[in-house]
């Protein structure tokens, strides 16, 4: 997608051939930053420290940093650090252990001098695989947002347009290009239909508020910003005619695992009929998990992301300000779980599922 009428994807080989490259998305939206990752340590950090979020893109940085990894230690032993710390990083995305075993798999097997350009080699097909599951994924979904927009009577967007409700960010900067949430959305309005977001804001880091705003402004999509409470009240007034969120996990049941909050959203959809649609890809799908509520792992994060916020002052700066108490305790759960039964379908890049073991395994017979 594009910044500033420049395209970009959030990863990409620096041209030496030496690093990574990031979009650094603490900084985002009000400094575009760009920055190198030579080590593995650097990898780690950048996802632990969230400068890169979002399942599909955690999976894909950690597929190059098992090639940073191979730079200086493509040993056995090499391979198994790597492996080791870059599991650490996050415990939610599954994507992460998806890029990781599949590096592991190819890389095991390879002399130590082989190692290097072939896990570049792969990790730049994880990327490029990425790219072309989120398209499909939009699509597929842009076909749901033109029914219901038809549904309206193709309403033009000063009479209202078709409303999507989205949480978190799960756009292009989530992903390597387009998303998975939003890649509809993208589809949508490149197509004509009038179509406008409603972002929530998604506390505590505010990746709804500060990535997905961003990215829908940077392509023209017109979106408002509301508190994360907001939803409920815009749904019981038909202010919403679909929801589309994206996911860090989804049990092979069709549970889904995704940011804090989903899961109230999901609640308010169903007791207003407006559809819930979530987007998918396939690597997002852990096969060994039935019951999303009971193991799918809920990350918790630092406090302080809670009883802290960042924003611009008036003078242009970036400063953090904090909103409780002295000595205010917090917790941090940073997901939740959506039943599947709360769940319209799963927008995946073979076509849009049921929330059922049984439909994702018909779509995926070779995964399940
Ligand atoms: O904590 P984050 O910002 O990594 O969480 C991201 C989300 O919850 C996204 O909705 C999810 O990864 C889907 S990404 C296309």
């Amino acid at each position: 997608m594009k910044v500033n009428g420049i395209p970009y994807r959030t990863i990409w080989l620096s041209s030496d051939n030496r690093a990574v490259e990031i979009i650094d998305q603490r900084k985002l939206p009000h400094e575009f930053v760009v920055v190198r990752l030579q080590t593995l340590a650097e990898a780690c950090t950048a996802i632990r420290e969230m400068w890169v979020r979002g399942a599909p893109l955690i999976g894909a940085t950690a597929a190059y940093g098992m090639a940073l990894a191979m730079h200086g230690d493509a040993s056995d032993a090499g391979l198994e650090n790597a492996y080791a710390r870059l599991y650490e990083t996050r415990p939610t995305a599954v994507n992460l252990r998806w890029a990781l075993d599949d590096l592991k798999q190819l890389l095991t097997p390879l002399a130590a001098d082989q190692r290097r350009d072939a896990a570049y080699r792969r990790a730049q097909e994880i990327a490029d695989e990425d790219v072309a599951i989120c398209s499909h994924i939009g699509d597929y979904g842009k076909q749901l947002i033109e029914a219901a927009w038809v549904l309206k009577g193709k309403p033009s967007l000063v009479d209202g347009g078709v409303n999507v409700l989205t949480h978190c960010n799960a756009g292009w900067l989530a992903t390597v290009d387009w998303g998975t949430a939003l890649a509809p959305i993208y589809k949508a309005h490149d197509a004509g239909i009038p179509v406008h977001v409603w972002v929530d804001e998604t506390r505590p880091r505010n990746q709804g508020a500060s990535l997905t705003a961003w990215e829908l402004a940077q392509h023209g999509v017109p979106n408002t910003v509301i508190v994360d409470n907001a939803g409920g009240h815009l749904m019981q007034h038909g202010m919403v005619d679909l929801c589309i969120v994206g996911t860090d996990r989804t049990a092979a049941s069709g549970d889904v695992c995704n940011k804090i909050g989903t899961y109230l959203k999901a609640l308010a959809a169903h007791d207003n009929n407006v559809p819930f649609y979530v987007g998918l890809p396939s690597p997002t799908i852990d096969w060994t998990i039935d019951d999303g509520v009971r193991d799918i792992p809920i990350e918790q994060r630092d406090p302080e992301e809670v009883t802290v916020m960042s924003g611009r002052a008036a003078d242009g700066t970036v400063t953090d300000v904090s909103i409780v108490p002295d000595g205010a305790k917090a917790a941090n759960y940073a997901f939740d779980v959506t039943p599947r039964k709360y769940i319209t379908g799963l927008i995946t890049e073979r076509g849009v599922s049921i929330a059922s073991r049984a439909s994702l395994s018909a779509l995926f017979p070779e995964k399940a």
